[in-house]
């Protein structure tokens, strides 16, 4: 049986590809810091698959621990998601998050090299492409001059990742380029739970329809789309998590053509703001309270993937519409808070 390790495995994401794995028969090492997770996700990981994954609280700027962890541990291979994502937060304090998401990173990939464990998935994000010039976004579109410290260290860690390829043929690497993953597990026992004020759409979304928020901020409703409000490409968390298993088996079977390889991992349709509001209200039932307000600094007017890479060499495609997944995302929110049908 293969042994995974997961960083950042209690998280959103992190958490939805353990139980992917290890429903795929992957034995899951997990380690998680619990900055922006909580270790009772073990326990839904649990429920769903009946196997509780081996977990460790491990900082990952701490070289000697992750060095130890490497020493304790035969791994044959690593999807990387430990990094701090609020674009918010990363311009206030660029340091933290060159530190972390860096850090991380080249700690280790150097334990990859001496312990000769070459398969590697990356979390990267589709904000590398900044304002795209055309739509869909192929990834063979421009990198752009980053918007956020955030964006920068998706920039910089690709950019590691290559070298690091090109350096050591044995390197196997693939980077997946999220677009915005929403929903959560059918079962509600796992989902997307954000410490503190959401910044996110749809967890804000969801919590407003519970009760938590007074009312949506709408992010303007004056760009040049059909209706003002921003376009993005919303991917059900469940088939993001799929498709990192189907890259690691790609790792695996060495199929892969080249040793740094990148895909864009979204549905390929745009859906603005108030299209995701309206959807919510349908399979919801509920009506939501929302206001227009100003644009958020940072904000790009439209983005959606061309998937086509993913689907034709990866062989893997959504399977999930954003309906279900506001779906599972309403139920997962309404089980948390303990709302009442
Ligand atoms: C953002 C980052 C992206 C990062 C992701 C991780 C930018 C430009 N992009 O994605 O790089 O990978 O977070 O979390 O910052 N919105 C509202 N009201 C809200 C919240 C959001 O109207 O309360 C709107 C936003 O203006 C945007 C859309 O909803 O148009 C989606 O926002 P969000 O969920 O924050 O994701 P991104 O900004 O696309």
């Amino acid at each position: 049986m293969k042994r995974i390790l997961v960083t950042g495995g209690l998280g959103y994401i992190g958490s939805h590809t353990v139980v992917a794995l290890q429903e795929e028969g992957f034995e899951v090492v997990i380690i998680d810091n619990l900055s922006n997770s909580d270790a009772a996700v073990l326990d839904g990981i649990e429920s769903i698959t009946g196997v509780r994954p081996q977990y460790e609280n491990l900082d990952l700027r701490n070289k000697q621990d992750v060095g130890a962890f490497f020493d304790r541990n035969s791994i044959d291979g690593i999807i990387h998601f430990a990094a701090s994502k609020a674009v918010g937060e990363s311009v206030e304090d660029p340091l933290l998050y060159y530190e972390n998401n860096l850090h991380s990173l080249i700690y280790l990939l150097q334990e990859c090299k001496k312990h000769g464990v070459y398969n590697f998935i990356f979390s990267s994000s589709c904000t590398v492409y900044g304002e795209p010039d055309s739509l869909p976004i192929t990834e063979a579109a421009p990198v752009k001059e980053a918007v956020s410290p955030y964006g920068n260290t998706k920039q910089i860690s690709e950019e590691i990742l290559r070298d690091t390829c090109h350096s050591d043929e044995n390197l196997q690497v693939i980077s997946l380029r999220y677009f915005n993953p929403i929903g959560a597990h059918g079962s509600a026992s796992i989902g997307e739970l954000p410490k503190g004020k959401p910044q996110n759409l749809v967890p804000f979304i969801t919590q407003t329809a519970a009760g938590i928020r007074e009312e949506l901020s709408v992010f303007g409703d004056d760009y040049p789309t059909p209706d003002g409000s921003c376009v993005r490409d919303y991917i059900h968390v469940v088939d993001l998590a799929e498709a990192h298993v189907v890259s690691l088996k790609r790792l695996i079977s060495g199929l892969n053509e080249v040793n740094f390889e990148i895909f864009n991992l979204g549905t390929g349709r745009g859906s603005s703001v108030l299209e995701v509001v309206r959807a919510f209200e349908t399979v919801s039932g509920e009506k939501l309270k929302y206001k227009i307000v100003d644009r958020r600094p940072g904000d790009v007017i439209a983005v959606y993937a061309d998937t086509q890479k993913a689907n034709d060499v990866l062989g893997w495609k959504t399977q999930k519409t954003m309906e279900e997944a506001l779906d599972s995302a309403w139920s997962w929110e309404k089980k948390v808070r303990g709302v009442q049908e």
